[in-house]
């Protein structure tokens, strides 16, 4: 019967297919999509291990210190960027800001003097104070972060800061 081989030809083409379709399905998930697997991690915002860095529990912030450097140098974009540059060497800066990088102090060189300058600004000038928008240990830091990247660094014995330090607020 004709009609009858045309009918089982096509059942045949369709069984046929559908192990093609089964087989390259099993064959993707083996080998292309390594597997399947149900403990799937969903994406964790906070890894273990990431203890976000404290300042305020650093009692020295003026010390060479990676950590209160990099705080230093994401307040320094936020607060002093727009006039001593990105990277305080002017670039992006205004021209008339002091390029930090070269470091030709004004107002005396050191760690003390420019924590003076963060306190005071330099009057006259645009180099306005701190003292409100800044926490003296995230001035510290700052500075901290400005010795890291200045050719003229500070000289300042530590344990004169330290003594300044306590009168400075
Ligand atoms: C609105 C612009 C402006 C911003 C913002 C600014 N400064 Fe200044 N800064 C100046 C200018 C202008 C001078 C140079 C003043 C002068 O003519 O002596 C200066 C000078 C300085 C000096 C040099 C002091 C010296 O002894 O010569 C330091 C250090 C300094 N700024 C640090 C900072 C820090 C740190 C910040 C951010 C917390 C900051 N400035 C934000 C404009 C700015």
């Amino acid at each position: 019967m004709a009609q009858n081989d045309h009918h089982h030809q096509g059942g045949l083409m369709a069984l046929l297919g559908a192990m093609a379709f089964v087989f390259i399905f099993f064959f993707y998930i083996v080998f292309v999509n390594k597997g399947v697997t149900l403990d799937e991690k969903v994406t964790d915002p906070a890894p273990a291990g990431a203890v976000k860095f404290d300042l305020a529990s650093v009692k020295e912030p003026w010390l060479p210190n990676e950590q209160v450097a990099a705080e230093g140098q994401k307040l320094f974009k936020q607060n002093c960027a727009l006039c001593h540059g990105e990277k305080g060497d002017l670039v992006g800066g205004l021209p008339n800001a002091r390029n930090l990088v070269e470091g030709q102090w004004k107002q005396g060189n050191g760690l003390i003097a420019h924590f003076k300058v963060l306190q005071n600004g330099i009057q006259g000038t645009q180099m306005a104070s701190f003292k409100q928008t800044l926490k003296p240990m995230e001035r510290w830091a700052v500075l901290n972060y400005i010795n890291t990247i200045t050719n003229n660094k500070s000289t300042d014995k530590a344990e004169d800061i330290a003594k300044f330090a306590t009168t400075a607020d």
